[in-house]
């Protein structure tokens, strides 16, 4: 990883995504049993999670994120045990069936795969376990979705891998997971290019 990914960019990350802290908290509401946090980043959801977790398992690819991961996890009094560890979503080294719960928070705009990590997600979930989202995505105008493809090749270099225009509940889909529940609303604090969002939760 580059000096930019490892220092700099933990801080925009954190900076940037300040609006979201109400939203990850509804999402995080609905986590319980054993927890897989895909893309764990600075731990930024960790303040979250609620009494009926037994276990969080973060996972993350980038060294210097899951190094603060820690930090934010050692400042927090967390429900349950946590585990952090090196992973990639899009071959996860657990076996089938295992979590309850798996948590997506603005990860599938820039894990390189999303079909192939949410066919992950949906094999490691337990028969009737769930996928928690937030994600931005794709625009529903098509004039500001012309603009989040212009952008997103130089958008992605300063989000390292970042897409803006995602069509992501399309990928849910394919991946078979189908949505319990859903809401698509434009986020009021965003900027138009990154302010279409998707919240809910998929099942199997
Ligand atoms: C925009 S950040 C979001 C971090 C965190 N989930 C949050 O809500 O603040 C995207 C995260 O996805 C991680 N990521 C990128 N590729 C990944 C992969 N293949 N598997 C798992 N996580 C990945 C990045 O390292 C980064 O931490």
């Amino acid at each position: 990883m580059s000096f930019y990914a490892d220092h700099i960019f933990p801080h925009v990350l954190d900076i940037a995504t300040r609006p979201f802290w109400p939203q990850r908290k509804e999402v995080i509401a609905e986590a319980y049993g054993r927890v897989l946090e895909i893309g764990i980043g600075t731990g930024a959801n960790l303040a979250h999670y609620p009494a009926q977790v037994t276990e969080i398992v973060g996972i993350e690819p980038d060294a210097g994120m899951l190094e603060r991961a820690g930090s934010t996890a050692a400042t927090l009094k967390l429900p349950a045990p946590l585990i952090l560890a090196a992973g990639d979503a899009q071959a996860l080294d657990f076996p089938d069936e295992s979590f309850d719960t798996v948590l997506m928070c603005l990860v599938l705009c820039t894990i390189p795969d999303p079909l192939k990590a949410l066919q992950e997600a949906r094999r490691v979930l337990k028969p009737g376990g769930q996928v928690i989202f937030l994600e931005h995505v794709r625009s529903p105008d098509a004039g500001v979705a012309k603009w989040q493809d212009r952008l997103t090749p130089a958008w992605k270099v300063l989000g390292c891998g970042c897409h803006l225009n995602r069509d992501t509940a399309a990928t849910f889909k394919q991946a078979g997971l189908h949505f319990h529940r859903i809401r698509r609303y434009e986020h009021p604090k965003m900027m138009r290019l990154g302010s279409a969002i998707i919240q809910g939760i998929a099942i199997k």
